[in-house]
């Protein structure tokens, strides 16, 4: 196929990106938008600070604009993120113990209710692992109210919107380390309890300080043994020429060697939508044109 939505479809997969919500005017970026990709991620439109901006008191208009253009475009979303340490607003960076407990829940449960049957997956719980060697928790105002807050935040999820998928999302576990064992081992043991996961994704975020390593199949693989679907979830590498296109292909080569892996979603359309533009970590120019880095994604697929 000539699109990477079409060709990964070909496989039972998607193509997704990230998408902001005041760039959908844009029409050079509307054109690759909807040209190229099947599936969408609201950047920012649905993180905490920008759905309850107000303790209680909901604001969905940015988040609302990119599923109905998604709808209409025959493209699922992918909802991000219901439980996180940043991107908080500050009322509830500033709860802690039951009443920042409590905020969660009723948080979830009003996105998740709102969003119910639009959504294909939730990003749940998004980086809640500390980097390095410790395979501990991060800490944060969430970790601080009970190491279950991330159970608690899945069974919340499940009760508002039954048919979303729901998934753990984090960078830096996208090859074999201690942060990903950790996280391999909270999925595993939330399989033995009945904690209700359906899919873990990995952000894909690479640069030099964290290259795109061979053990990225071996990795998704082992997760998905564990009865999970996989999912890469933020793609971006830095980089240029031939060494970004072939990072690309082995990304999407890994992901496509693992059955359950179904999907993977780039963070952004052109070089200039991307949160760290001047890496230049996606597949599209500042003009719109395809990169090397493109066609080596479309020739992977
Ligand atoms: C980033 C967005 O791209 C930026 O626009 C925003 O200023 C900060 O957040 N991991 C995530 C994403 O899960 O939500 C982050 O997105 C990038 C890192």
């Amino acid at each position: 196929a000539t699109t990477l939505g079409a060709s990964a479809a070909a496989t039972g997969r998607y193509f997704g990106t990230a998408v902001a919500a005041y760039k959908l005017s844009d029409s050079v970026y509307s054109t690759i938008l909807n040209r190229e990709f099947d599936m969408v991620t609201p950047e920012n439109e649905m993180k905490w600070d920008a759905t309850e901006p107000s303790q209680n008191s909901f604001s969905y208009t940015s988040g609302d604009q990119i599923v109905s253009q998604a709808q209409s475009h025959n493209q699922r979303v992918r909802g991000h993120a219901l439980a996180w340490h940043s991107q908080q607003p500050g009322w509830a960076q500033s709860l802690s113990g039951t009443a920042l407990r409590s905020a969660m829940t009723n948080h979830i449960t009003n996105v998740a209710t709102h969003y119910k049957g639009k959504i294909y997956s939730w990003d749940v719980v998004n980086e809640a692992f500390a980097d390095g060697t410790s395979g501990a928790r991060r800490s944060s105002n969430l970790q601080n109210t009970g190491n279950d807050w991330i159970e608690v935040a899945f069974r919340t999820a499940r009760a508002a919107d039954p048919a979303a998928k729901l998934c753990y999302n984090d960078y830096n576990t996208d090859g074999i380390n201690a942060k990903s064992t950790a996280v391999y081992n909270m999925v595993s043991d939330f399989k033995t309890r009945g904690v209700p996961i359906d899919c873990v994704g990995f952000q894909g975020h690479f640069n030099s300080a964290s290259p795109v390593t061979s053990d990225i199949q071996q990795n998704l693989a082992r997760f998905a043994a564990l009865g999970v679907d996989v999912q890469i979830t933020e793609l971006d590498i830095a980089g240029s020429g031939t060494a970004q296109a072939t990072s690309y292909s082995s990304v999407v080569k890994a992901c496509l060697a693992v059955a359950r892996c179904n999907g993977i979603t780039v963070w952004g359309i052109r070089d200039s939508d991307s949160w760290r533009a001047s890496d230049t970590p996606l597949l599209f120019d500042n003009s719109g044109n395809k990169k090397a880095s493109y066609t080596a994604a479309l020739d992977a697929l």
